[in-house]
């Protein structure tokens, strides 16, 4: 299924010699005939003095940098982490190549290369059972254990360290210990306040519980979905005001105990509101909070803006979102590209991450008795079957998405988007991010790359898919490439600016 990565061993002796060249190419087309294709380099494009632009003209603009990214990714479960130590213990062979193909960072490698984790703090929907690190009640967090949470769970994330080392992880809870809510249950309820220090001083212990398992936090959040109170699942509403509390307590907690390098992440909750609840956390804690995390499944992308106009100067994080069984491959390949990788990145998103990584072909296993996730029932990023696995659109795009940021040189720098513009006639037919990728030699060439979607396929509601012949204009210069209905991702190299 897979081709060798031609272009990376290419690549050193090509880039002497050739000037703006694309160099190297990777689709996923609508028909299935390319998933996550390098298609190679192809020496008959070349950036040439400019002739007229094309009826779709892709203005790359260098001198405008926007966020600089830090890589696309999932959420491991407990049942992801539990069907892939499965597949690990009744087909290692096949653990191993799927551990590569989600998360080997090597350049040009055919792999995507992904690069952050988030992590449930305690049960979720997605567990066995329900679990909390502190289960009893008043006993100044003596009885926390990070051994609640499965063995599977930190052992997965070992192995993923073997192939990425720099795998970004990124915890939250679903809930707070139980005592500390007004409900008594990991199940819905609300934050008490009087617990404000103590819950930080029990996310502190869940920092230094992964840590001394080999793990430490890229980024911490205080709770999942915080608008939602659900009797059925790991659930906690805390209002904007207890979130900032939680902040406030946990940060020079963070700071005193070797966590200074590890982020605080805002809200996690639906785009609807992230004009308003994050906006209200960071008014109340500023130095506290790095950014605010944001879900798709109510509201669009454009609130991220809203939160990013209030706060410029902090982060935005795209945090999940899932696939849902019983729906349209080509469909959701072009909701993911036009709502996750064009939409919410150009609103600020540094990474952008689905829900479960892996789930099995029956969106299981779900904590029993959770109404969440059923009809229809929620799809991984790969769908894990016994001692086989099979990739999902939601690899597939995120694949093309991530290859286009990966840093070039092996712990370099990260792509940072810039400014591109679609004109033309028919400039609706390509939806259009860009990216430049500096290096660790400051006289290497830089990479751009672009990720493009082609969704021009049909005249008035009939089927009727068309390559576009676009035009690409980068430095005054100019070459054509025809993008088939699917997504392209291409990259040439130009000198430093
Ligand atoms: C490119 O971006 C820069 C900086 O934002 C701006 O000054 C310039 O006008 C832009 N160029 C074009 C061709 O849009
Ligand atoms: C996003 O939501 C806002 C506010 O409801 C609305 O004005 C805007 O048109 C929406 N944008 C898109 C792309 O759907
Ligand atoms: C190279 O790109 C040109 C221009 O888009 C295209 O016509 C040609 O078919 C491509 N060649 C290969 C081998 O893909």
């Amino acid at each position: 299924m897979r081709c060798p990565p031609i272009a990376g061993t290419l690549l050193t002796f090509v880039l002497p010699v050739m000037s703006q060249t694309i160099l190297d190419v990777w689709q996923t087309t609508w028909d299935k005939s390319r998933l996550f294709t390098n298609v190679g380099v192809n020496t008959s494009v070349n950036f040439q003095a400019p002739g007229a632009p094309a009826s779709v003209d892709i203005q790359i603009n260098d001198s405008t940098y926007f966020q600089v990214m830090v890589g696309h990714g999932a959420s491991l479960t407990d049942s992801s982490a539990k069907l892939l130590n499965q597949l690990k213990s009744q087909n290692s062979g096949s653990y191993w190549a799927l551990i590569g193909t989600l998360f080997d960072p090597t350049d040009g490698h055919n792999s995507a290369g992904l690069s952050y984790l988030r992590v449930p703090l305690g049960s979720s929907d997605f567990s066995d059972s329900l679990y909390t690190f502190a289960s009893s009640t008043n006993d100044g967090l003596a009885s926390f254990n990070i051994e609640n949470a499965p063995g599977y769970l930190f052992s997965t994330i070992a192995d993923i360290q073997t192939v990425n080392p720099g795998i970004k992880v990124h915890l939250l809870p679903w809930s707070p210990p139980p005592w500390m809510k007004t409900s008594n249950s990991m199940n819905g309820g609300e934050f008490i306040d009087s617990f404000t220090n103590t819950y930080a001083m029990y996310l502190l212990k869940s920092l230094q519980g992964f840590k001394n398992k080999g793990i430490t936090a890229y980024a911490i959040g205080i709770q999942n979905e915080p608008e939602n109170s659900d009797s059925t699942y790991p659930t906690c509403i805390f209002t904007p005001t207890q979130e900032a509390n939680v902040g406030m307590a946990l940060r020079p907690l963070m700071d005193s105990n070797g966590f200074g390098g590890t982020k605080i992440i805002a809200y996690e909750h639906n785009w609807v509101d992230g004009g308003q609840y994050p906006v209200q956390v960071l008014q109340q804690a500023n130095s506290q909070f790095a950014g605010a995390g944001f879900h798709c499944y109510a509201g669009n992308y454009s609130q991220q803006g809203q939160f990013e106009s209030a706060f410029p100067s902090k982060e935005v994080y795209f945090t999940e979102c899932t696939g849902l069984f019983g729906t349209d491959w080509w469909t959701n390949i072009k909701w993911w590209m036009n709502n996750l990788y064009t939409g919410s990145v150009n609103n600020w998103a540094k990474a952008v991450l689905m829900w479960n990584i892996a789930l099995d072909g029956n969106g299981q296993p779900l904590l029993p008795g959770t109404s969440s996730c059923k009809n229809p029932s929620c799809r991984g990023v790969v769908t894990i079957n016994g001692g086989s696995y099979t990739l999902n659109e939601e690899y597939y795009t995120m694949a093309q998405a991530s290859r286009a940021i990966t840093p070039k040189d092996p712990g370099g720098p990260w792509g940072q988007r810039i400014g591109v513009n679609v004109a033309g006639s028919n400039a609706w037919t390509l939806q259009v991010t860009a990216f430049v990728t500096m290096r660790n030699n400051p006289s290497d060439w830089w990479r751009y790359s672009i990720v493009v979607l082609n969704w021009n396929d049909n005249n008035n509601g009939a089927w009727n898919p068309q390559n576009v012949a676009a035009t690409i204009s980068f430095r005054g210069q100019q070459t054509t490439f025809s993008f088939p209905v699917g997504v392209t991702t291409l990259w040439w190299y130009a000198a430093p600016k």
